[in-house]
C-alpha cells in the first residue's frame, strides 16, 4: 500500500511517500532559522512558513519517490495534537490534494505516528513500550497492538526537549539546544553539580522537569565559583537522563513488557542511548531507536501509521485540527 502523508503539526513542514514499510521519500523543511532568534517556536510564524513550504515539499516528496498521484492508494495527514494554525495548513493542503486526485484521505494522531515510527526500520513486535521524548512531548506509552495504546506516564510540566532548550537558552548556547548540550556534555563531569531529579509524590511514573529548570536558573544566579559550561551541561543532562531511565524501568516493571522504543528528537541524545542500552542489558530487554530522521517530526511516520491502521482494519481519525489529542487512556495498573 502506497501512501503520501503530510505533517505540519509544529515547526517542520514534511511530506513523505511510504510503500508498506519502505520509505520512498521523506522530505522535511525545517524552520529553525526563523524561530532561533526568539529562542522558541512562534506559532504565527510557523503557520505562515508552512503555507509557503507545503506545496514545494509535497512536490519534492512525489518527485523523489518517482511516483504519480495515480500510483498512490491513499493520502494521510496529521490532525493533532499540535499548533492549530500549523495543523490547519497541512489539513487544508491535504484536503485540496484529495479533491484533485480523488484519493481517500485519513487523519492521523501525531503521537501514534511517533510511537509507530519504530516499525519502519525494525521488526519490533507488540506489545512494546515507547518513550516519546521531543520538544513538544514527554510520555511513555504501552503499545498493546496497532491502534491500542495506554499512556503509562506523561510529564506534569515541561517536556525533556523543552528542558534542554531552556537550559541552552540560559547558558547562551542558542536554539534548539539539545544537540549542543549533548556535545558539550561529552567533555564534562557529570558529577560536578547535583541537580534535582524531578519526582511527583502522588505518581511514581510521572515525569517532571520544571524543578530542574528552576534549579539551573538558581545555580547560575548564585554560583560562587566559575564552573566549566561542559560540566554544567554534563550534570544537567545526567539529571534528565536519570529521570527518563528511572521511569522507563518502572514502566517495564509495572507492565511486564521488556521491549523499549525511544522516539522523538531527544532520542538522539548520546547519553540517553547509552544509559538505555545499559538498562535493557541489565533486564535482558530489547532496545529500539529509529534513525534520527524518523525520530524528529516527519511525515514518513504519519504515512506508516495510516498503512498499519488500514492493514489492521482500523479507520483513520476525523479530519479536524485538534491541539490536544490523547493517545489512549491513562494506565490504571495491570
Ligand atoms: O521531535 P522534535 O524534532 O520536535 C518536536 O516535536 O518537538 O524534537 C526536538 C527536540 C528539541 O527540544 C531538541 O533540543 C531536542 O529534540 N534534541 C536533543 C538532541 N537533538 C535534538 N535533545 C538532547 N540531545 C540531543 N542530541
Ligand atoms: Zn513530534
Amino acid at each position: 500500500m502506497k501512501v503520501l502523508a503530510l505533517e505540519t503539526s509544529c515547526d517542520d513542514t514534511s511530506a513523505a511517500v511510504v510503500d508498506g514499510d519502505v520509505v520512498l521519500s521523506n522530505v522535511v523543511s525545517s524552520q529553525d532559522d526563523i524561530h532561533a532568534k526568539y529562542g522558541g517556536i512562534v506559532p504565527e510564524l510557523a503557520a505562515r512558513r508552512h503555507l509557503e513550504s507545503v506545496a514545494p515539499v509535497v512536490g519534492l516528496a512525489m518527485q523523489q519517490a518517482g511516483l504519480e498521484y495515480g500510483d498512490l492508494d491513499s493520502l494521510a495527514v496529521t490532525r493533532g495534537p499540535g499548533l492549530v494554525g500549523s495543523l490547519l495548513v497541512g489539513l487544508s493542503a491535504a484536503q485540496g490534494l484529495a479533491l484533485r486526485t480523488k484519493l481517500p484521505l485519513v487523519g492521523v494522531n501525531h503521537l501514534e505516528g511517533h510511537v509507530l515510527s519504530v516499525t519502519l526500520e525494525s521488526n519490533i513486535q507488540t506489545p512494546f513500550l515507547a518513550l516519546l521524548v521531543s520538544g513538544g512531548h514527554s510520555a511513555l506509552y504501552l503499545a498493546r497492538d496497532i491502534g491500542s495504546y495506554v499512556e503509562v506516564a506523561s510529564t506534569r510540566d515541561d517536556s525533556a526537549g523543552e528542558a534542554f532548550d531552556k537550559a541552552a537558552k540560559m547558558l547562551g548556547l542558542g536554539y534548539p539546544g539539545g544537540k549542543v548540550i549533548d556535545e558539550l556534555a561529552r567533555k564534562g563531569d557529570r558529577a560536578a553539580v547535583r541537580f534535582p531529579r524531578g519526582r511527583v509524590k502522588s505518581d511514581p511514573l510521572a515525569l517532571s522537569f520544571s524543578g530542574l529548570k528552576t534549579s539551573l536558573w538558581d545555580f547560575l544566579r548564585t554560583r560562587e565559583k566559575e564552573i566549566r559550561v561542559e560540566d554544567i551541561c554534563a550534570s544537567f543532562q545526567e539529571a534528565i537522563v536519570d529521570v527518563l531511565i528511572d521511569r522507563a524501568e518502572k514502566a517495564m516493571v509495572a507492565t511486564g513488557v521488556r521491549r523499549l522504543a525511544i522516539v522523538g528528537g531527544v532520542s538522539a541524545n548520546s547519553r540517553l542511548r547509552e544509559r538505555a542500552a545499559e538498562a535493557m542489558d541489565a533486564v535482558g530487554g530489547e532496545l529500539f531507536v529509529p534513525p534520527f530522521s524518523l525520530c524528529t517530526d516527519n511525515a514518513a511516520m504519519i504515512a506508516r501509521t495510516a498503512i498499519l491502521r488500514a492493514e489492521h482494519g482500523l479507520t483513520g481519525d476525523e479530519l479536524v485540527a485538534t491541539s490536544r489529542l490523547p493517545l489512549g487512556p491513562r494506565w490504571q495498573g495491570a
